[in-house]
């Protein structure tokens, strides 16, 4: 059987279970078992009444054509404000009490690139790619190959070849922050702080939310000001010129609220990745064969562990700027809408034999909603694909008889069950 899930904050707890029927996003089941329970809600249909984490109605929408239409659709919005119509109050504003960020900090969670939609959402999207283009990523590559060997090089245990490491202490993790602050221009001596945010946020805990956000907006104030005295080769001092150059057309929140989002958001998920990646691959000894015998597939088996097991299990909320018919459901006008990208990627109407890891298989190519889809489109995909591509590969090649401390099984256990946005590890022992 299943074990129980920790015990969530009290302050989300009460919330659960009050409409029978409606299943909350927090509800155990789902939480502990995403795939299988984000499953079965979709086979009860693409549409699904539920409730999210602050008990507000939300539609689900389940399945791979559903999920992918609504991600395209300009009649579904990022932000409430953008509903024809809208005054007040803001429909997120519950969550936020509920999150315990104080008020006067919810614009930095309210107002980001994920929350914006035309044209505002253009103007912020030209404005990062700029200063971070694709074209950047395969320059990054060499930097990405050396930091993976120091840290290969210096996993504990590594010396008789025998020892547990936990590799998401010591791999999964240190990667991508460490190639996101370099990127972003987060000095080296800060880079503990930013995973105790990011822990602070996943509590889901108001206090410990409350006491934490303030404290991490400070810091990227100060990291800005100091950019504008001392610029560097990095992003945050390529978004303080493209602010001059355009005039100050990129406000200073919505500064602050991108290079927060771009560290956050460009970390946790492809370390989660990572890890999630690499026990799957250990738990399949024969496909790990195949891509031991042929590292050419290791682009391909990147997007099918993407699909098998992503890190990120449903993207922002939508809104209905209009009455809009989803495949044979009613949605009115300003009713939230959250695609569930977990039950999309595993929907058997899209992919033959969905459950099973195919590094082999054909649609798998870029064939998934993993990174969203449509104007959001994660702007890291291309370097979140690298890392783990870069990861991944060299992990196997430096140890090829790298192997699970545990029993696939255990490994369900170690998942962390409090967020109902991301699917990881707590930590992945390998011998
Ligand atoms: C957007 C997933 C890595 C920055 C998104 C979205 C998803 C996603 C699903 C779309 C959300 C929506 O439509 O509501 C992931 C996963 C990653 C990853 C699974 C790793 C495996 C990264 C990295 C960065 C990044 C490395 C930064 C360097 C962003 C940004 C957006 C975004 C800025 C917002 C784009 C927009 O609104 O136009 N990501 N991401 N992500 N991602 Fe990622």
């Amino acid at each position: 059987g299943r074990a129980t899930p920790p015990g969530l904050p009290p302050s989300l707890q009460d919330l659960i279970g009050k409409h029978p029927g409606e299943p909350n996003v927090m509800d155990p089941e789902l939480l502990a078992d995403p795939f299988g329970g984000y499953g079965r809600l979709r086979e009860q249909g693409p549409v699904v009444r539920a409730r999210f984490m602050d008990d507000t109605p939300v539609w689900l929408v389940t399945r791979f054509e559903e999920v992918r239409a609504v991600l395209r659709d300009p009649r579904f919005v990022n932000s409430p404000y953008s509903v024809p119509g809208h005054t007040g109050p803001d429909p997120r504003d519950r969550l936020m009490e509920v999150l315990g960020i104080p008020e006067e900090f919810s614009v930095y969670i309210l107002e980001s690139i994920l929350t914006s939609d035309p044209p505002d959402h253009a103007r912020l999207r030209r404005l990062v790619s700029r200063a971070f283009t694709a074209r950047r990523v395969p320059d990054l590559r060499p930097r990405v190959e050396k930091i993976t060997d120091t840290l290969l090089d210096e996993l504990p245990g590594h010396a008789d070849g025998k020892g547990v490491v936990d590799l998401v202490e010591h791999f999964a993790y240190p990667l991508p922050i460490t190639v996101i602050c370099e990127l972003v221009g987060v000095p080296e001596a800060d880079r503990t702080r930013w995973r105790r945010f990011g822990a602070d946020l996943a509590s889901l805990e108001p206090e410990r939310i409350g006491a934490s956000f303030p404290v991490m907006i400070g810091h990227v104030h100060e990291l800005i000001a100091a950019r504008r005295t001392d610029p560097r080769d990095d992003l945050i001092t390529a978004l303080i010129r493209a602010q001059d150059d355009d005039g100050g057309r990129l406000g200073d929140t919505e500064m602050v609220t991108l290079v927060m989002a771009l560290v956050l958001a460009g970390h946790e998920t492809t370390a989660h990745l990572i890890g999630n990646g690499t026990a799957a691959l250990l738990s399949h000894p024969d496909q790990l064969r195949l891509l031991k015998a042929d590292p050419g597939l290791l682009p391909h088996a990147v997007h099918e562990l993407m699909r098998r097991c992503g890190s990120v299990q449903m993207t922002q909320l939508r809104y209905a700027a209009q009455d809009v018919e989803l495949a044979g459901t009613r949605i009115r006008q300003g009713e939230a809408v959250q695609p569930v990208l977990v039950s999309a990627n595993h929907d058997p109407r899209h992919y033959g034999d969905p459950e099973r890891l195919d590094l082999t298989r054909q649609s798998a190519g870029e064939d998934h909603l993993g990174f969203g889809h449509g104007m959001h489109y994660c702007l890291g995909a291309a370097l979140a694909r690298q890392e783990c591509e870069v990861a991944i590969g060299r992990l196997l090649r430096r140890y090829p008889d790298l192997s699970l401390a545990v029993a696939p099984g255990q490994l369900t256990t170690q998942v962390r069950r409090r967020q109902p946005g991301a699917w990881r590890l707590l930590g992945l022992p390998l011998r």
